[in-house]
């Protein structure tokens, strides 16, 4: 095997000239780490896809025959062993439109979805823009990791629940759920009447030792009652071009999905859809393997950075993605740490309970 060459960050003089949120928000002397936007150029097979656009002013509206369900195909099933049928992928704008639009479709106004905290906070606001009510069931603590409480799931079924908005990989705490785990959840559902939509945006950033297994892949059940939303947008930093996939692997499923109307479509940005399509094409994998290489040392290195300078913080490294889930409440840094660290080191993180206040209580 030919061998990894790691993808760097950017100089900061050159990150600092980028207009993005994570750039925008806090003044210049302050060091942005609260959005999940990368710090890296972008892999050059999408960068020469998108100057090949600008070239030619390919900018305008997305064709409905686009290579990018097959370009998806072939990505799920070299990097992730999942078999997926092009003809039941649909793209959107991006992964939070996907979501609401099936939570739409699956529930009635007023119905529960189970999320499952802490978890990405505009996960509470979708649910309530599709008109739903949410009901949470926190991750359980291991004592090395977290998750799914199957037990506080069933219990919320047996309750009327509808839908699980599942996070997998989940944000923040980079937990990849293991196979048993989606395995029972999915019977679950099935038993239920209840829909899981499975939000997989970090998937493509599973580490290879972590694996990452996809919903749809687990069991007949899951492929009954799944949704999946994917995206290259995480890995591959295009959040702001706006493309998604929402991904279905049985006959309800996908008439569910293609009962959208066509303008959810078309809400799928041009650039996004052609960097996507070169993100999953064979020739990025290369790119992806020297930014997961990159992501193993990071994590690595604030393990060590934290237990050398700050033995009272708690760290788990995670399984997926470049989010770091720190709690920092032994070090007496009062009742949002967060403020102080942005006060006196200039660092923008994001505070812990605005991801659910059971935050408070996610290390043992
Ligand atoms: C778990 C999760 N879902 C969805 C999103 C947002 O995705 P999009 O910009 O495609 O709506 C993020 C962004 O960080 C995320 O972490």
């Amino acid at each position: 095997m030919a061998a990894v060459t790691p993808v760097r960050a950017l100089p900061l003089e050159m990150l600092r000239e980028r207009t993005s949120e994570k750039w925008r928000e806090y003044p210049d002397d302050v060091l942005p780490l609260f959005v999940a936007e990368t710090d890296f150029a972008l892999a050059p097979t999408i960068a020469a896809a998108l100057e090949r656009a600008i070239r030619v002013g390919d900018t305008g509206y997305v064709a409905s025959r686009t290579p990018l369900a097959e370009a998806f195909v072939g990505f799920a099933e070299r990097r992730f062993g999942w078999s997926v049928d092009a003809a039941r992928i649909r793209s959107t704008a991006d992964v939070s439109m996907g979501i609401v639009e099936i939570l739409r479709r699956v529930t009635t106004p007023g119905e529960r979805v189970i999320v499952t905290p802490p978890v990405y906070p505009p996960f509470f606001e979708l649910v309530e823009e599709a008109g739903a009510v949410i009901e949470r069931v926190p991750l359980r603590d291991t004592g090395t990791g977290w998750e799914l409480d199957l037990d506080g799931i069933r219990a919320a079924l047996e309750a009327g629940a509808r839908a699980i908005l599942l996070c997998n990989p989940h944000n923040p705490t980079g937990t990849v759920h293991n196979a048993a785990s989606l395995t029972a959840l999915a019977e679950l559902a099935a038993v239920h009447g209840a829909a899981v939509i499975s939000d997989e945006i970090h998937a493509p950033l599973a580490q290879p030792e972590a694996g990452f297994t996809p919903f749809l892949s687990v069991s007949d059940a899951a492929r009954k009652v799944g949704y999946a939303v994917v995206s290259a947008s995480k890995a591959f930093n295009l959040a702001g071009l706006k493309c998604a996939l929402m991904v279905t692997a049985d006959d309800e499923t996908t008439r569910v999905v293609r009962s959208m109307p066509v303008e959810v479509e078309w809400r799928t940005g041009q650039f996004g859809l052609l960097a996507a399509v070169a993100a999953f094409s064979p020739e990025s994998d290369p790119w992806l393997d020297g930014l997961l290489v990159t992501l193993d040392e990071n994590r690595r290195l604030l393990a060590e950075l934290l237990s050398t300078h700050l033995p009272a913080a708690r760290y788990r490294m995670p399984d997926a993605g470049y989010l770091a889930w720190i709690d920092l409440t032994g070090l007496g840094w009062g009742d949002n740490p967060s403020k102080r660290i942005l006060r006196e080191a200039k660092v923008a993180l994001h505070f812990g309970p605005a991801f659910g206040a059971e935050a408070r209580a996610m290390y043992g």
